[in-house]
């Protein structure tokens, strides 16, 4: 993360606050469910999106007088954190995922009545930590994230069964069940430093580029390049999730290839063989490069939105800065 200096080094006061106010919003009296929260707290994952929350904030001015975050940006982070927390721990059992940032996922370790059980229950707990601090406003932002998220999962599985999807509608499906959450954290930030609701909207569709990149990016390291994620390679395949980069190869096949390729997708997603048959085909073939062009693109609309908006103060020009860098970090990220 050597290209996040500016990024941590400006956070690292808010990012050591954030911390035991992450802890405290998860306690609880429950044997069980401590223990996996424990769990969870031990591998805390890049936490891009409190980043994303404390830089939105200070873009606008959002500083107390010692120059630290306000406490209405703490709250929108550890708001989304937690849903963020909760949706992992969800997406791993729709996913039959075993790994989590480089150990077993809750799934895995606890079974799925539990991980189905303590996703609920950080969102509850994300939940309550906005209603206690009474931020409505941050509320209503995030339950359209969460909500967003929840259909994008669904149309995800509903367009599984067709492996002839568009790139419009993969766009889509990223578009609701990663973009948006990014999108809230943007948006959450600036409402955090009581920008106006024109501002807050701008900052959403800010959000929302940078986490439709992020997705992309997830989904080329899915392809293994550099393995050093902390989840399986090849998930996407085994679970026949359609990715740019492979609608794009098979857009681009021949009849025959696409035959193929879909007939492994499609019948031998169980076997470890054809799904390396079917990465290397697509790590071979030109939907690495589009989904590269399409990330660059993303990156480039939402830093030429980030020269539009905030303040030209030092607060603010330091935050734009930092958020360069983070937004760059997106796409080039190896974890
Ligand atoms: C993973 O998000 C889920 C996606 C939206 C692809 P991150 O890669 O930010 O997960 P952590 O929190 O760092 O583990
Ligand atoms: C990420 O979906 C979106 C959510 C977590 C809601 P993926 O299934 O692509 O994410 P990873 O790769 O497991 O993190
Ligand atoms: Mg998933
Ligand atoms: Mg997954």
């Amino acid at each position: 993360m050597s290209d996040l200096k500016r990024v941590t080094s400006l956070l690292a006061g808010d990012m050591a606050a954030f911390k035991p106010k992450f802890r405290a919003a998860v306690t609880t009296d429950v044997a069980l469910l401590d223990t996996v929260m424990r769990y969870i707290l031990r591998r805390k994952g890049k936490q891009m999106r409190p980043m994303f929350v404390f830089l939105s904030a200070r873009l606008h001015g959002g500083v107390d007088a010692q120059g630290a975050a306000t406490d209405r940006a703490h709250t929108a982070a550890a708001l989304i954190e937690l849903l963020h927390t909760a949706t992992l721990v969800h997406d791993d059992v729709v996913d039959e995922s075993p790994l989590r940032r480089g150990v077993f996922s809750i799934q895995a370790l606890w079974k799925k009545k539990v991980a189905v059980l303590v996703g609920d229950y950080l969102l509850s707990r994300g939940l309550l930590a906005a209603v206690d601090a009474e931020a409505f406003d941050l509320l209503k932002i995030t339950s359209r994230a969460v909500r967003e998220m929840s259909e994008g999962e669904l149309l995800q599985i509903e367009k599984a069964r067709r492996l002839d999807i568009t790139e419009e509608v993969y766009f889509d499906i990223i578009r609701r069940k990663t973009a948006s959450l990014l999108a809230a954290c943007c948006a959450c930030g600036a409402a955090s430093a009581g920008a106006d609701d024109d501002t807050v909207q701008k900052m959403w569709g800010l959000g929302e580029r940078v986490g439709l990149a992020f997705q992309i990016q997830d989904d080329l390291l899915d392809l293994g390049e550099g393995d050093r994620t902390g989840k399986p390679t090849g998930q996407d395949i085994r679970e026949r999730k359609m990715t740019l980069p492979l609608i794009h190869t098979l857009a681009k096949a021949t009849p025959s290839e696409r035959r193929r390729l879909i007939r492994l997708v499609k019948h031998k997603s169980e076997d470890p063989a054809a799904v390396k048959e079917v990465m290397d085909a697509i790590l071979a073939g030109p939907g690495m490069e589009r989904a590269r062009s399409e990330m660059r693109r993303l990156k480039e609309e939402s830093l030429a939105l980030l020269d539009e908006l905030g303040g030209h103060d030092a607060v603010s020009t330091e935050a734009r800065e930092a958020l360069r860098d983070l937004i760059e970090y997106t796409i080039r990220r190896v974890k």
